[in-house]
């Protein structure tokens, strides 16, 4: 039974302040490279209609050469709250880019400092910036600079367990002019392993005065719960648990305001949320949609018997046709079957990297 303590419940009371912009929400859906794209991020916003959302990151030096916007920067008027994430190491062009994030209607820049991909890092970007904090403050300032919109950053604790720098990394970030900071609780050496350290985030919040928003390993309303409450962060963000389960933002959201759990879909609507999400992208994006849906919907297919036999099948689906049959049929399947999953069989772990 998890519940919300009277401290807790009146320090989330108010709206989560970046700088000038209000967002009625703590809970925010996390940049995912691959995945939040506009038709993601719409999924996610049916549940959490009051979420900060973010586009994938786009890359600053691709902007300047091509000067036409990246379909991943698209965004809807409507979807906002809505934050757009740059990476690159070059102050110039992501002021650059930053401008034309606030052009197709960012509410925040974001600047990513946390990416621990080779190909990100070798050139200087991502969590590459931990180790240049200078280059990272230069960035910061110019960016600040260059749009009327709050600048923020998202990074990780340090480079690896010898070089956790967040501390004085983030304290320089707010000097710099950062509205508000999102620390992953993992070095870029961890990758995406081990538990996240929640104990950094806590240590960042005594030190500074701008939002700190807790990441890593929040998959549960029960572990956003107790972020927040060992962190004192001002809010938390949702990454990897969102990956087949859309609902997850807007279920914290709900229990953060209410202090009541939100029944949570049934593996039928689960895929039938698939269903849309598939028709969706190949609305959007053609038969490239069809080959990224492909990761997407085996990531819905949990929570009863023969989930893995279904994401075997939709793992390989070629056109849309095929994926909304086998989606349909197993929806079917599921409801003349009530029995293999109304006793609400255990979920497996939602974590898929
Ligand atoms: C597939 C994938 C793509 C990601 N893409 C981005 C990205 O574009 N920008 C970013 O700042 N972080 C990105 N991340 C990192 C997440 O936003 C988040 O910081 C990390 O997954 C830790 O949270 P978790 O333990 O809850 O998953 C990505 C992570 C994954 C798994």
């Amino acid at each position: 039974m998890i519940s919300l303590s009277p401290s807790l419940q009146s320090r989330l009371s108010t709206p989560l302040k970046i700088g000038s912009f209000e967002v009625k929400s703590r809970v925010l859906q996390s940049p995912l490279s691959g995945v939040t794209d506009l038709v993601f991020r719409r999924l996610v916003r049916r549940y959490a209609p009051d979420s900060m959302m973010y586009t994938e990151m786009v890359n600053a030096t691709g902007l300047h050469y091509v000067k036409e916007l990246p379909q991943i920067m698209e965004v809807d008027p409507k979807e906002r709250p809505i934050s757009i994430q740059l990476f690159d190491c070059r102050p110039d062009f992501l002021a650059e880019a930053a401008q034309m994030a606030v052009d197709e209607g960012a509410d925040t820049v974001d600047i990513n400092m946390g990416c621990p991909v080779n190909k990100i890092t070798k050139n200087g970007g991502g969590s590459a910036l931990l180790r240049e904090p200078e280059t990272a403050e230069a960035i910061v300032r110019s960016v600040v600079k260059a749009v009327n919109v709050p600048v923020t950053v998202k990074t990780r604790i340090g480079w690896n367990d010898s070089e956790i720098t967040i501390l004085d990394f983030a304290k320089r970030m707010e000097d710099a002019g950062a509205q508000m900071i999102t620390v992953h609780g993992r070095t870029r050496a961890q990758g995406y392993n081990g538990a996240a350290k929640w104990e950094w985030i806590r240590r960042v919040k005594e030190i500074l005065s701008i939002p700190v928003i807790g990441n890593g390993d929040i998959f549960s309303v029960e572990a956003a719960v107790r972020c927040l409450e060992e962190t004192g962060a001002d809010g938390v963000m949702c990454s990897r648990g969102t990956l087949g389960y859309p609902f997850l933002v807007g279920e914290i959201d709900y229990f953060l305001k209410t202090g009541t759990i939100k029944t949570p879909p049934t593996p039928i609507e689960r895929l039938e949320c698939a269903r849309d999400h598939l028709q969706a992208l190949w609305e959007y994006k053609g038969d490239r949609g069809i080959r990224q849906a492909r990761k997407h919907m085996t990531w819905y297919a949990k929570g009863f018997p023969w989930a893995s036999e279904l994401r075997g099948q939709l793992a390989v689906i070629d056109t849309r046709e095929q994926g909304i049959k086998i989606i349909e049929e197993a929806i079917d399947r599921l409801t003349a079957n009530p029995s293999v999953w109304e006793a609400r069989v255990e979920v497996e772990s939602l974590a898929v990297f």
